[in-house]
């Protein structure tokens, strides 16, 4: 049917949303078919077809759809659109190598351009710089436009760092948080909670972990000094995943997991807030109050009929000890599933690790021996070992002091020298920069404690470029 066929549609601001959230997904998903399968597969065509459509139906009442891309955002006019942003990691990628910063759809379009710009946008040159603009020409693709960061301008010629991934990263682990406590806020006030939300979150960290990206871990080092129940769980499922993919877990196992140990201590949003924050130790009362809180998180994961039954068993399971130790008490005494024992481990040396209320945050070092030496029973063996081997001696993490006196932030273990991982150092221009020690005439004298100081010194390293 001809285009100019259809007539002007109206559509409220929230359902122009809706349908462009729905059209980054859409692309997200033709760009992973298109590696999977050729164009004529009927996956691919199925998919081409729907993201067609549904730009087709956002045309009919706007002049223009335009999409923008910066290193983590994708942005809908002056929209971020937080969700998609989390888990369309792959096109994100995908805009950076090709140095796409935004792309307009115009009336007119038809299915076969579509068709032909994903073959463009999928075609892994390795000339990331090459003009995209003219390639759409030659495609004889009209009602596609791109606009691309030149050489030269802004941003443009900076590299791909590992410093620039970890800024991003950060910008993501914001979202997540954020995304995160509107999910908290929802439970809290009985309202319906939005999954999709929690699936971005768990997908932005699973897709970053199974592609190796160790900075995922080394986001978990802002944790020192907040004590909030999101940044709690979003560091729990970093390590959970991160353990869980080092066990071998497929991708599946790793999303259900990850979802589990998002969502276990959302059920503190009906403890009492006095009794979460309270400074020193909890009477007896006010701990029976708080060892509530894991049935009140399977109770409330219990009203979401999509989600997997895994997370409900975290929830009602992360404080139940390898030894059956810990609350609640079960009358089964069989031990808990793989997924809790991961997340009890994760959970375990976060909330060590972190500042609490009633304790100052342990050494990384010093939670693992803790938790090694002073309660080994209450974990599962096998898994304990494989967490302390992934963290490394010195943990990822933890705020080094170097051989020439400088401090550094360890990001990522060296697997054939424990003892010299890579590490982030600010030197004299103030600048980050990435050190492998194994290469390097520096080594470790000690590791400091966060405690020693008044700044956030791993916040510190971490965020500076
Ligand atoms: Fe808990
Ligand atoms: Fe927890």
């Amino acid at each position: 049917m001809p285009w100019q066929k259809y007539k002007e549609v109206r559509m409220s601001t929230e359902d122009h949303i809706v349908l462009v959230k729905k059209i980054v997904s859409l692309l997200m998903a033709c760009s992973k078919n298109l590696f999977l399968y050729p164009i004529g597969h009927p996956q691919t065509r199925n998919g081409i077809e729907q993201l067609w459509q549904n730009i087709f139906a956002f045309l009919r009442s706007r002049p223009l759809l335009v999409l923008s891309f910066s290193d983590c955002e994708i942005f809908f006019e002056h929209d971020l659109l937080v969700d998609e942003s989390l888990s369309c990691q792959a096109l994100l990628d995908i805009c950076a190598a090709k140095r796409i910063n935004r792309i307009s759809f115009l009336p007119g379009l038809t299915q076969n351009e579509v068709a032909a710009f994903l073959v463009l946008l999928n075609k892994s040159d390795s000339d990331g710089a090459g003009d995209f603009t003219a390639a759409l020409a030659e495609a004889e693709i009209s009602h596609i436009e791109v606009k691309r960061l030149l050489p030269g301008q802004a941003g443009a010629d900076k590299p791909h760092s590992p410093g620039s991934s970890v800024k991003a990263h950060q910008q993501q682990y914001d979202m997540a948080l954020t995304g995160l406590g509107e999910v908290f806020s929802q439970a809290q006030n009985e309202q319906p909670i939005a999954i999709e939300r929690v699936d971005a979150i768990v997908e932005w960290l699973v897709s970053n972990i199974v592609s190796g990206d160790s900075t995922m871990v080394a986001l978990t080092a802002l944790r020192q000094h907040d004590e909030y129940t999101c940044h709690h769980s979003i560091n729990v499922a970093i390590l959970a995943v991160a353990l869980a993919h080092k066990l071998g877990l497929d991708r599946q196992r790793l999303v259900w997991l990850g979802t589990g140990a998002l969502l276990h201590d959302i059920g503190k949003i009906n403890i009492p807030k006095e009794i979460i924050n309270k400074p020193g130790r909890l009477t007896a009362d006010e701990w029976q109050i708080m060892k509530r809180h894991p049935v009140e998180s399977t109770q409330i994961l219990s009203g979401l009929p999509t989600l997997e039954s895994s997370a409900l068993i975290v929830a009602f399971e992360h404080h139940i000890g390898y030894d059956l130790s810990g609350y609640p008490v079960r009358s089964q005494q069989r031990p808990p599933h793989l997924f809790s024992r991961m997340v009890q481990i994760t959970d375990t040396y976060d909330g060590l690790t972190s500042k609490r209320s009633y304790h100052a945050p342990y050494l990384p070092t010093e939670a693992l021996h803790y938790m090694l030496c002073v309660m080994p029973q209450a974990f599962d063996p096998i898994l304990l070992k494989l967490f302390v081997l992934s963290l490394g001696i010195y943990p990822v993490g933890s705020v080094v002091k170097l051989s020439n006196d400088q401090l550094a932030l360890v990001v990522e273990e060296n697997q054939n020298d424990l003892l010299r991982p890579q590490v982030k150092i600010v030197d004299d221009s103030g600048r980050g920069r990435l050190v492998d020690l194994a290469g390097s005439p520096l080594s470790v004298k000690q590791i400091m404690s966060p405690a020693d100081t008044e700044v956030d010194l791993a916040k510190e390293l971490l965020t500076t470029s």
